[in-house]
């Protein structure tokens, strides 16, 4: 599932996050190793990507369209909205595919002429990827059903033949990968970390109180996107399924995900809760902590392979817990903050799952940490402390 980019166009494309002050034209991946049937499948139950309450509720209407909630483009539309998909359109490419911006209008949602009307990101999954195929569908059933502000909003799909694609709402910051592991970039201030954490922390509570217990699967810096106020939104919902309900305590799935990101015990069993979820959610608190990727990248970054190895010691002693913070803040974040955060992403990371708080306290640890006495350094690194919006159907 790695891939380099410029396989979009057979070489290597710049991306076209006008408002971000990105210089490098590629995306790093050192991150994005995925997990898959990492043990043999005889060993676990196999249950494909979506259950089937997820799959009876996609409602295929006869002229082909999947919801009426969501706008049926033809491909045509999109290549206009796109002006046929060019590399300096392109916003960044993933596993699924490639992502280009594109113009819409607000009303009819008809392609319009490039930098007039609504801006739009377009997902087109690459021919080749019959794994992806399941995901679209996921992602389409897990977006069409549930819409919060602290999930990026998908406005429509193509899907004609093998051509399947996605359209959302654009976000532009792009991804929180790029501003925290891209040379050259700003460092998000403290105030906008916890900020973004607090966004993270919403969307997975939010997921996780639904009826179904949605359990999201895939959480990874590249999956948190950026809104021009720094808010932050769960994309990729391909990985994403229904969690354990009544007396189950656990499902059945294969392994996948992202490897340093992945709770240990799901890797091990392929045993999928909510818990797993919250693991991923304290490697990425570590992240925001250190600038350090999960996954130690070529530079080397720290001794051992994983950001959890090398971080662990220092979690646990109070004394050395601020040697994992990011030089790049330059001192400038709330000691006190700091430590609460780094106690949290312990907790998140305890190895017994059943151990890890649920993101709803963790949400609540988050809002409560203090960070008035460091100042922002600009508007975008005010928090945001709209308390009690967790449930905010949108819809
Ligand atoms: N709605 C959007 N608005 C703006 N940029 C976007 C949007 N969706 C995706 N992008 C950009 O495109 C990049 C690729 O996204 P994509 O989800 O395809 O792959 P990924 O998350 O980087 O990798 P993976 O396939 O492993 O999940 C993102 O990192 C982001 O920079
Ligand atoms: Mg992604």
């Amino acid at each position: 599932m790695q891939s380099i980019m410029g396989n979009c166009f057979g070489q290597s494309a710049k991306c076209a996050h006008a408002s971000s002050n990105f210089s490098g034209s590629t995306t790093e991946r050192h991150s994005k190793a995925k997990l898959q049937d990492s043990t043999s499948s005889s060993e676990k139950t196999v249950v494909p990507l979506g259950n089937s309450k997820t799959k009876s509720s996609i409602n295929c209407k006869a002229d082909g369209s999947i919801s009426n909630k969501l706008k049926s483009f033809s491909f045509i539309d999109l290549k206009n909205a796109t002006k046929n998909f060019p590399p300096d359109s392109l916003l960044g490419e993933g596993g699924f595919g490639c992502v280009f911006k594109g113009w819409i209008d607000e009303n009819t949602l008809a392609p319009t002429k490039p930098g007039t009307g609504k801006v739009v990101a377009i997902k087109r999954l690459k021919p080749e990827s019959f794994q992806g195929h399941k995901e679209w569908l996921a992602e389409v059933n897990y977006l069409e059903q549930h819409r919060h502000e602290n999930l990026v909003k998908l406005i429509g799909y193509c899907s004609e033949s093998e051509k399947k694609l996605l359209v959302y709402e654009f976000m532009p910051k792009g991804s929180l990968e790029n501003h925290l592991f891209r040379k050259g970039v700003k460092p998000i201030p403290w105030p906008t970390r916890m900020k973004i954490a607090i966004g993270v922390a919403r969307g997975l509570t939010f997921l996780h109180s639904l009826d179904a217990n949605v359990i999201y699967r895939d959480l990874k810096a590249s999956n948190i996107l950026l809104d021009s106020d720094f808010s932050a939104k769960l994309s990729d919902f391909g990985l994403a399924r229904d969690g354990p309900t009544g007396d189950n305590t656990h499902v059945s799935t294969r392994v996948v995900g992202t490897q340093g990101y992945a709770a240990p015990e799901y890797v091990a069993t392929g045993h999928l809760t909510p818990k797993s979820d919250v693991y991923s959610f304290g490697v990425l608190l570590l992240e925001l902590l250190s600038g350090k990727r999960a996954m130690n990248d070529e530079a080397g970054t720290f001794v051992d392979e994983t950001l959890v190895d090398w971080a662990k010691p220092f979690l646990s002693d109070s004394r050395r817990v601020l040697r994992i913070m990011d030089t790049r803040l330059g001192g400038q974040y709330s000691k006190k903050g700091a430590q609460a955060a780094a106690a949290l992403a312990l907790q998140c990371l305890h190895t017994d799952p059943k151990n890890r708080p649920a993101m709803i306290d963790i949400l609540t640890s988050l809002e409560r940490l203090p960070t008035s006495n460091v100042l922002p350094r600009n508007p975008q690194g005010m928090i945001d402390n709209h308390r009690g919006k967790h449930f905010n159907h949108s819809r």
